[in-house]
Order: C-alpha cells, then structure tokens, then sequence
C-alpha cells in the first residue's frame, strides 16, 4: 500500500471527529433520554459519564489510533496479535449494522425536508408517518416489499456518501465536514433562536431543565447516562480508532479529545434546549402540558416536529425546511465515519485499494439497508437498534478497557504516549476512570441489561412488565435483535481468523 492518508490540517481533524460525534443522537435522541430521566437532574449523571468514561475513552481511543496508525483491527493488532485484532473487527461489524439503518433515517429527514415547503404532512402527521411515509407494516418480522418513496432518497443518502467517501480522507472527508459542520452549526443555531423565541418557549425549557431529584437514585439513570456518552461520542465504534490514525505524528491529542467532547455536549445542550422550548409552544397551543406532547424516537422528529411546524406563525415551512436539514447534515457526516471504520479495515486487511473497500462495503451496506426501506422496516430497525447499541456498543467499551487496562496492561505506556504530544496531561484522573469507574459501571450495566433481556423484564411507560423490548414477540426479538448482535461477533471471529495480506 502506498503513504498513509493524513488530515491536511488541525481544524480537518477536529471537524470530522465532531462530525461524527455530532448526529442525530444530538438532535432527537439527547432532548427525550434527558427529559424522561431526570430533566435537569440528569446533567448529573450525564456530566459524570462524560467525565469519567466519555472523554477518557474518547484519549484512549485518539492515543491508540495516533500511535499504532492503522483502522481498528490493524491497531489492536499492533498492540496484541489476533488476541486484540477481534476487537477492532467487532467494532467494524456493529459499524456496519448501524450504518445500514442510520441511512434511512437520514433518508427520511431528506424528504421531510423537502415536504416541509408545503405542509405535505397535513393535520395527521402520525398517519402521514406511518401510513403515507412508511406504509408500516402490520406486525413485526413481516417484509411488506420495497417501499419507492423511502428507497428513492435512501439512494441519493449512499450516492453522497459514495462521492464523498471516494474523494479520500483529505479531499473527502475533510472537505466534506469543513462545509457541513459550520454550515450546520448556523442552521441550528437559527432553528434554536426561532424556537426560543416562540410562545411558551419558556414552559418547555422549565420542563426540560427543572430537576426530578429521585430519579438520581434509581440505577437505570446512570445506565441510561452512560449509553448515552458512548454513543454520542462515537466510541467503542472503531470510528474515532480511525480518525485518528490519520492524524500527524505531531498532534496534540488530549486537547483535540476534550475539544470533541466539549463541542458535542455544547451541540446535545443547544438541541435540548430548541426541541423543548418548540415543545413548549406546542403545549401552550394544546392547551396541554409538556409532558403530555413529547415523544419519545422516531415520534420526536417525525411527528410532533410537523405538528409543531404546522401550528407556527410566519415563515413555518421554512423553519421545518432547516429542521429537516439540520438532521440530514448531523446524520451525513456520522454515516461517513461510521463508512470510514470498514473502508480502512477491508482495504488493509486484504492489501485492497481505497476505492474497491468504498465499493465493496458501501455497496453492500446499500444493498443491506434495503431491507429498512421495506413496509415492515421501522421494526427492524427499532430492535436492530436497541440490540446493536446494547450488546455492541455498550459491550464493546467495556471489553476493550477492560482488556487493555487489566488484560494487556498498557494504560502506562498510553498515558506517556498522550503525555509526549498533549499539552494537557493525563494522570491519576484519567487512569482511576479507566481503571475502576468505567469498569465498574459499565459492567453494572451489562448486567442489568442482560438480566432485563434474558428475564425478558423490560416495563412500559407505567412500569408495568411488558416482556421483551417493546414488548416485540420471541422469534422477532430472536431474529433481528439477538442473531445481529451476535452477528457481529461471528464475523470478528471469522475476520481475525483470515491471514493479514
Ligand atoms: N455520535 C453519533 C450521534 O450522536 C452516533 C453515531 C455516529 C451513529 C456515527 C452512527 C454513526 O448520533
Ligand atoms: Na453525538
């Protein structure tokens, strides 16, 4: 293989770390998960998460790829032989699962961007959603066929990420989030000011942040917390591991990881802030409390955002048109690093060129995400998710400190490695996080989420025992929740097993 790719620049770096941390998880997932644990109680948990496992791993993960200056699998692999190199090619599998879906939402905010000009939504915007949108099918685990209206803009989604990701990392990459990410942060930042400036804005901003005290005793908030950093952050995904093999040998990196989990808490607070505050002025226009208009997943954005839309005075369409957009280019630049941990991995693993890694893994991803785009796709998705999220990335972090930190024993020789480049050093801060706290937690974590699933003890909004996730039936939750899961672990196995090329 010829020069190893670099970022031309500091700012290219930090851009494409913050794009890829930036993401829908900001725009709709923050405001619902901080306001159903805790409101403004839940920046307590949520700032000891970013403390104590947020950014240290985020120093952990730019010092591993900085130094060993290879994708994922090749970065353990210099670290430990194929006694760590599954690791990477775990995190490159549940990369790939996400992206295939991540797609489609982002496909979906494209037409509602384009929808938002006329209202296309109407007064029903449930019904819109999920009989016009989606055309839902009616249980879970059924196909239903392609549906054209989603496959179309699910098209133009990859025909980006292609061009994009075909550019290179410098000319694509790069480029491509030093256009997005400014331009995102002025649409958003005019969605928020709009927002804040609505009637009953404060009603939802008092909501968002007033505190529920007891919510900070019960052990699901702090899980929530966590799962939440890890994957706002994008670690344990194999993708910051590859951003930063890119990096120069003389880069600062504890400065460059504090600046990346700063900038994505600051974009989470800022669209927790504008969700609620517009939930605020739809309340007051029902006549109806906060709580009882917010939503929860897809229903956020998708649902209540139109009403609200529709409800507003002056200039609605063009509100929703950056809304919309919003979304999109949040999305866009974290397809592209999710892409970005398979592309490097494939094309050093089998000594392949850049261009046919793009093309055969963004192909084949397209061709998966396929199966989202059909009527029963939301379902998938939704139990994809969940699974992939909890048994991948979740399980992921805890795995790999765990291995590195007790197993290989190299939290030292990283720690002087940050040390060398980093203006900011990392002492017995960091290593008391990565020693115990994240361990602790996390592994806490993993045990509740076991227990829930196994026990099948998952509760609904009243508390009452539903079964399994979203109450979804065995074989569902079989197929596409636990065989994914597990999916990704098979094919790391499979992977490491392979000779290197
Ligand atoms: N950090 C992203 C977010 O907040 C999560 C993510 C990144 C998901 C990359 C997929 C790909 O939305
Ligand atoms: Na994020």
């Amino acid at each position: 293989m010829g020069q190893r790719s670099q970022w031309g620049t500091r700012a290219g770096f930090i851009m494409a770390a913050v794009g890829s941390a930036v993401g829908l998880g900001n725009i709709w997932r923050f405001p619902y998960v901080a306001y159903e644990n805790g409101g403004g109680a839940f920046f307590i948990p949520y700032l000891f998460a970013l403390l104590t496992a947020g950014i240290p791993i985020l120093i952990l993960e730019f010092t591993i790829g900085h130094k060993y200056r290879g994708s994922a699998p090749l970065s353990f692999f210099r670290m430990k032989g194929k006694g760590a190199e599954w690791l990477g090619w775990w995190g490159i599998f549940v990369s790939f699962v996400i992206s295939t879906y991540y797609a489609v939402i982002i496909a979906w905010a494209m037409k509602y961007t384009i929808y938002s000009f006329n209202l296309a939504w109407g007064d029903d915007t449930g019904g819109f959603l999920f009989g016009s949108v989606l055309n839902l099918a009616d249980n879970p685990g059924e196909f239903g066929g392609l549906v054209p209206g989603v496959l179309i803009p699910l098209l133009l989604v990859w025909a980006i990420a292609f061009i994009i990701l075909l550019a290179g990392v410098k000319r694509g990459i790069e480029l491509a989030n030093r256009i997005f990410i400014p331009l995102l942060v002025v649409v958003f930042l005019l969605v928020v000011i709009r927002a804040v400036t609505l009637d009953g804005a404060l009603l939802g901003l008092d909501a968002f942040f007033k505190p529920d005290l007891s919510k900070l005793a019960d052990s699901t908030v702090w899980v929530m917390a966590y799962g939440h950093i890890f994957f706002s952050l994008s670690i344990a995904f194999a993708i910051m591991i590859t951003y930063s093999s890119y990096l120069p040998k003389k880069s600062d990196i504890t400065n460059n990881a504090f600046i990346t989990g700063f900038a994505n808490s600051g974009f989470e607070l800022l669209a927790g802030i504008g969700v609620f505050a517009a939930l605020g002025f739809m309340a007051t226009q029902a006549g109806e409390s906060v709580a009882d208009v917010a939503s929860a997943g897809v229903g956020l954005a998708f649902v209540v955002f139109p009403q609200i839309i529709n409800e507003m005075p002056g200039m609605n369409g063009l509100f929703g048109a950056l809304f919309f957009l919003s979304l999109v280019l949040a999305g866009l630049t974290s397809l592209i690093s999710i892409c970005e941990t398979y592309i490097a991995g494939v094309s050093e693993k089998f000594n392949i060129s850049r261009t046919k890694s793009v093309l055969f893994g963004v192909g084949l991803a397209a061709v998966i995400s396929l199966l989202f785009a059909t009527r029963g796709g939301l379902y998938f998705l939704d139990v994809a998710d969940y699974f992939i999220n909890q048994f991948g990335v979740a399980a992921i972090g805890l795995v790999e400190v765990v291995l590195i930190v007790w197993v290989f024993k190299k939290l030292d020789v990283f720690g002087e490695h940050a040390n060398e480049i980093s203006d900011i050093k990392v002492g017995l801060w960091w290593k008391i996080c990565l020693r115990f706290i994240t361990p602790l937690v996390l592994g806490y974590m993993m045990f509740d989420l076991l227990r829930i699933n196994l026990f099948k003890l998952h509760k609904d909004g009243e508390g009452n025992v539903i079964g399994n996730y979203e109450g979804y039936p065995d074989a569902f939750i079989m197929s596409s929740g636990w065989m994914v899961a597990l999916f990704a672990i098979v094919m790391a196995i499979i992977f490491t097993v392979l000779n290197w090329n």
